[in-house]
């Protein structure tokens, strides 16, 4: 099959501004902001953008341009090319596709809740949950967590899950440029749209209560900008931001180099990277920091801000926010921006997060789209499955600290020291520049090769001790949650070890398919 490309340069800088720009910039950025006390948080969070996000974005875009030249979209056979005396490198690339794949399980039906809650919020069904409480009892309630006077049942969630898991399958059945490019391209555009509207109204709220003068949106920027030195003495603030540049940029998952694959080598990669980055910048930091902390801090003051930080995303995407645009003229509307505004930010990152495994059907084992599309979908939809009816019982969270943290800095560790000290820094300066609109101060090199890795490690080990272990031995999972914790173990293991085998697969065929042809020259 011939390798798929990218129609244009704005082609792949929109569809890895989709894949990064998601539910981390609008939910999971404010979150981190407020509870590690604004301004205080923003210091390490530049700096680990600095030394972190754009080294590995651009060593990403790198590398996955390399392999695909070999003719390899996914981790395992990018690795190889990368190191070609050790057979075993590959082995390592099954995270690449194992980490996207359990992402991709519980994304997708998260996505789905902001395909409901945009209808909810365009009917008005949520307008008489007029507090936290009641708010917090309709989420429940939709959850299938609850019963109240909304839902009885799981059927509405279950449905808004079958379109979104559909709608998904049907851009991904398209291809990469007819499917993920051309929806990212006008994705996008609408998306920033959508968030300016939003800003717009926010920052025109002023002082929504009289009676409390200091709970200004002036006040609430001052909290997210007034930097705080004293923060950067604070490990977990750290690792906080370390984390957070990770989700947000997509980096360390095995999306960026999968997506780069459809390079061709004179095709930059530097320049386009960063403004992938600089994109996802702006989405999180001007529009998902202004618009959701400046308006929780003017509605519920800085303590109310902290205690809703400490409740989580959800709590601030699904009650909060709502909360919030209720009380405002066209309350509706604004709700509807809101979700309608999320479920893009979702739909064009879950798309990324599916298209590992798809493609890694399609190359090695030359499966067509419709066969590997069907055994993508049978797989995460059965697993989809276990996170929809076990909600509340720990299933989700084991995927995401597995899946969503844990792998991420494994693989950002293993495929930053391949490119830098197993590729060589010279020749991956060389590899970064072919094709390059802009030549990178050389000051890079120093930081890619030394910088970027001690940072990594320092975080992986420092982030191990301090919140790897307690969950590794099951530190605060309620007694009645430990079976399904444990059964979700032991399901992610037999998918990570049915990925690895299909890689040793992929290259028995490779290894038979080669000598087969070297059979026939001679
Ligand atoms: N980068 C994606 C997000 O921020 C996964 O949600």
């Amino acid at each position: 099959m011939a390798k798929e490309r990218w129609s244009s340069k704005l082609g792949i800088i929109m569809a890895v501004a989709g894949s990064a720009i998601g539910l981390g910039n609008f939910l999971r950025f404010p979150v981190q902001a407020a509870k590690h006390g604004g301004g205080a948080f923003l210091i390490p969070y530049f700096i680990a953008l600095l030394l972190l996000g754009i080294p590995l974005m651009w060593i990403e875009w790198t590398i996955g341009r390399f392999g695909g030249g070999f003719g390899h979209s996914t981790s395992p056979g990018i690795f190889q090319t990368l190191c070609n005396k050790n057979r075993f490198i590959k082995y390592f690339g099954v995270i690449g596709i194992f980490a996207p794949l359990v992402i991709f399980i519980y994304y997708v039906y998260i996505e789905s809740w902001l395909l409901g809650y945009s209808f909810f919020a365009l009917t008005g069904l949520y307008n008489s949950c007029t507090t936290e409480e009641a708010m917090t009892l309709f989420l429940r309630g939709y959850q299938g967590l609850a019963r109240n006077n909304f839902f009885s049942s799981l059927r509405p969630a279950y449905f808004f899950f079958l379109v979104t898991f559909a709608l998904n399958l049907l851009i991904l059945y398209q291809g990469v440029q007819r499917g993920i490019e051309r929806v990212c391209k006008y994705a996008m555009p609408v998306l920033f749209f959508l968030g300016i509207i939003l800003l717009v109204r926010v920052f025109t709220l002023g002082t929504p209560n009289p009676q409390f003068p200091e709970n200004s949106i002036y006040n609430g920027l001052g909290f997210l900008w007034n930097p705080d030195w004293s923060a950067l003495r604070s490990g977990r603030v750290w690792l906080a931001a370390a984390g957070q540049i990770f989700f947000t940029l997509s980096c360390g998952i095995g999306i960026i180099l999968t997506y780069a694959s459809y390079l061709r080598r004179e095709d930059d990669v530097v320049l386009s990277g960063l403004s992938a980055v600089a994109t996802n910048e702006v989405a999180e930091v001007i529009l998902g920091g202004s618009i959701v902390i400046p308006a929780a801090f003017a509605f519920f003051g800085p303590a109310g801000l902290a205690r809703i930080a400490q409740g989580g995303s959800f709590n601030l995407g699904f009650v909060t926010m709502p909360l919030v645009l209720q009380r405002l003229g066209f309350g509706q509307a604004f709700g509807f921006i809101w979700f309608g505004l999320l479920f893009l930010a979702g739909i064009t990152s879950s798309i990324s997060l599916a298209q590992p495994a798809i493609a890694f059907l399609e190359d090695e084992f030359n499966l067509g789209r419709r066969r590997t599309l069907a055994l993508f979908a049978a797989v995460t939809f059965l697993l989809t499955n276990a996170v929809i009816f076990f909600m509340g019982r720990g299933v989700l969270d084991e995927m995401d600290f597995w899946g969503g943290t844990f792998c991420l800095v494994l693989f950002a560790t293993i495929e930053t020291i391949l490119f830098a000290w197993v590729f060589g820094i010279d020749r991956a300066w060389t590899e970064m520049h072919a094709g390059s609109d802009i030549t990178l101060p050389r000051f890079y090199r120093f930081i890619i090769k030394y910088v970027t890795p001690a940072f990594l490690l320092a975080i992986l080990g420092f982030w191990l001790v301090q919140e790897g272990m307690p969950v590794i031995r099951l530190h605060g999972v309620p007694a009645g949650n430990v079976p399904y914790v444990t059964a979700t173990r032991v399901l992610l293991l037999l998918i990570f070890a049915g990925l690895a085998w299909l890689v040793k697969k992929s290259w028995d065929r490779r290894l038979k398919a080669g000598a087969e042809e070297e059979g026939r020259r001679i």
